[in-house]
């Protein structure tokens, strides 16, 4: 297995173990799919990082994140980061999360920026 093979299987073993609640919040999904890379506090500092080529991106950088739009938050949740030139290091998680739970994700990450599209 290379490094990227190996994090998807962390990556899927996280996602196996979590308990899946009826339904669960923006919050409850990224700490279940998102917080071993982006970290529980969404500053890109999760327990995967050390081993990452493409360190993941910090979802409180109100300055960063307020340069992407809602509609490129989710093409890279649910095509993976390959879909917007980024890294593979981020997967595509289309397969696996419902519509609801990509919209819930991406108004979770705007909850930690605290900014908007264009809003810092
Ligand atoms: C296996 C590690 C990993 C997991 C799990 C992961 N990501 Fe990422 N993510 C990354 C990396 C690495 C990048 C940076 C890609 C780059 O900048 O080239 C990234 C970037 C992103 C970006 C930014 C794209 C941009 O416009 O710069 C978003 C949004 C994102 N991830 C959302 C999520 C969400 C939501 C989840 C959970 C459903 C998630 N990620 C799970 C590794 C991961």
């Amino acid at each position: 297995m290379n490094a990227a093979q190996r994090l998807l299987a962390a990556a899927t073993l996280a996602w196996l173990a979590a308990p899946a609640p009826a339904q669960p919040s923006g919050e409850d999904l990224y700490r279940t799919y998102c917080a071993q890379c982006h970290g529980l506090q969404g500053n890109g500092k999760g327990i995967n990082v050390r081993d990452m080529s493409v360190q993941p991106r910090d979802h409180t950088d109100s300055k960063y994140m307020a340069g992407r739009t809602d509609d490129e938050l989710r093409t890279a949740v649910v095509e993976g980061g390959q879909a917007l030139s980024k890294s593979v290091l981020m997967p595509p998680w289309g397969s696996v999360l419902e519509p609801q739970e990509v919209d819930a994700l991406v108004a979770y990450m705007r909850e930690l920026c605290d900014c908007q599209h264009g809003r810092p």
